[in-house]
């Protein structure tokens, strides 16, 4: 049996590991802590955490992940993304405790145009993307066994989401206007959560990076008109550039990532965006 940690328990990646480890993973133990339980930017918070409980692995679902605020509010953003993953990383090596960390599709630039592969050149656009990627680098240096899993356009019914928000459109407003020039893939939480559980399950897979998002490519637009469609909402939805709705932090024009090595290492069968997107909006209260 394992014990095993969920920091930022109450994101939506964390509702997700919570609801489905009573189902999926009955047989080991998981502990649930939100950023008030546990603060990951507290080493001395984090290492009596671990000291005090042999962990087997650690899930990190905490991040700061309003990724326009990150531009202003940088400390905090360095703090969590890049301190806090490093502080568990450093607490994993001292304690043998496996780590499993999720990062994002924002550390590349976009400027390839097939899908990004683990082994590709990163270089974050944003404060989000650098602190995330700094996250990165420092638990490749500090926590041999570790696992980074990134992922991209994360949603659920969980949390504050883009599938949320335009549900709330749909219902509010008469028309919208949706990024049309940035392509990526929309992946829900709970898929991502599945998989999670299974790299603790499964007999150990090499440590490393891995990718992990649902099968297919979409811009916003895409995305947004998917949502509309299975929610039968009547807004009239209008494709724009980039450059016509301007915010502070710089995305990546295509961030679509190549799932192939979780694949294969896992013999995943990996969901199509629209069907988990159909899941999801049936899962919502
Ligand atoms: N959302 C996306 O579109 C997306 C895309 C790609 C990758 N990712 C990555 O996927 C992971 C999960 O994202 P998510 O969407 O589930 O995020 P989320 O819903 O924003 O949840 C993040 C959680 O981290 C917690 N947290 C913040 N600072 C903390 C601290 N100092 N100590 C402990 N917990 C802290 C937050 O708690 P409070 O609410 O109390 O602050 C929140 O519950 C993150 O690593 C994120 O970077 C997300």
């Amino acid at each position: 049996m394992s014990k095993i940690l969920v920091t930022g328990a109450n994101g939506q990646l964390g509702q997700c590991i919570k609801e489905l480890s009573v189902s999926l993973d009955p047989d080991n133990t998981y502990l649930f802590k939100s950023s008030k339980d546990l603060d990951i930017t507290n080493y001395q918070q984090v290492l009596a955490a671990f000291t005090l409980e042999n962990f087997d692995f650690c899930i990190n679902c905490a991040a700061y992940t309003n990724v326009d605020k990150a531009e202003s509010d940088t400390q905090n953003a360095v703090n969590v993304n890049s301190t806090g993953a490093q502080n568990l990383a450093t607490a994993c090596n001292q304690t043998n405790t496996t780590l499993l960390h999720i990062s994002t599709d924002f550390v590349f630039d976009g400027t390839k145009n097939s899908p990004y592969i683990e082994t590709d050149k990163t270089a974050a656009l944003s404060v989000y993307g650098n602190t995330k990627n700094v996250g990165e680098t420092e638990i490749i240096k500090k926590a041999p066994k570790s696992y980074i899993i990134r992922t991209s356009w994360l949603y659920s019914e969980y949390g504050h989401n883009f599938m949320k928000t335009m549900i709330r459109f749909g219902s509010e407003k008469d028309s919208l206007s949706v990024i049309n020039d940035q392509t990526g893939t929309p992946t829900y939480a709970k898929d991502l959560a599945e998989v999670l559980i299974k790299i603790i399950q499964n007999k150990p897979i090499p440590y490393g990076i891995y990718h992990y998002s649902n099968e297919g490519t979409a811009t916003w637009f895409d995305f947004a008109k998917a949502i509309f469609e299975i929610t039968k909402s009547t807004i009239q939805l209008h494709p724009i550039a980039t450059e016509a709705y301007p915010l502070p932090a710089k995305r990546p024009k295509y961030s679509v990532l190549n799932s192939s090595k979780i694949k294969t290492a896992l013999q995943l069968e990996i969901p199509a965006w629209r069907d988990s997107l159909k899941k999801a909006i049936n899962a919502l209260p």
